[in-house]
């Protein structure tokens, strides 16, 4: 059970940025098929100081306290942040405020950073031709749950599934 003065306990009971992010920039699903997890985080980006950051991001999850209270303070913690600097973020900085997670709860916090790869890193195209340049995210206010994997393979292990064509990394 949790401290409920803890981090942890705060962030789940007050989470920051839940819901869609109109007119984003970006968005990255992704979905671990083990545990049954998806996570959807939209960012908007905004001009400052000749430099293209984060000017707000938010997130929907289902179910997950762990996954809800990592997504709320990434949130938090990108903002500001160009997207370079923001994928430099691994899932121990993204979670760090919380303090240590439980061995079985590493992985909500692996959700989020998965999320964030999803919409930040560069898709890849069909069409390689040099000149053309790579298409932001698709942005697309589709319901959490159209996009959800239920039929993802089982392989073993923890699986975390970029949605949207990307193919999947195993943690
Ligand atoms: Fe799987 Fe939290 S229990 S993401």
């Amino acid at each position: 059970m949790n401290d409920p003065q803890s981090p942890l306990s705060e962030a789940i009971r007050n989470p920051k940025n839940i819901g869609e992010l109109a007119d984003a920039d970006a968005i990255g699903t992704v979905g671990n098929s083990e545990c049954g997890e998806m996570l959807r985080m939209w960012i908007k980006f905004k001009e400052e100081k000749g430099r293209r950051v984060i000017d707000r991001a938010t997130f929907q999850s289902f179910g997950c306290e762990t996954a809800i209270a990592v997504a709320s303070l990434a949130t938090e913690m990108i903002r500001g942040k160009t997207a370079q600097e923001a994928l430099e973020l691994s899932s121990e900085a993204l979670s760090s405020a919380l303090g240590p997670l439980p061995p079985m709860k590493i992985h909500c916090s692996q959700l989020v950073e998965g999320a964030l790869r999803s919409a930040l890193l560069p898709r890849k195209t069909e069409d390689p031709r040099p000149s053309q340049t790579t298409p932001a995210a698709p942005v697309s206010n589709a319901n959490l749950l159209a996009n959800f994997g239920h039929d993802q393979p089982k392989t073993g292990g923890l699986r975390i599934v970029l949605l949207d064509g990307e193919s999947g990394q195993n943690v």
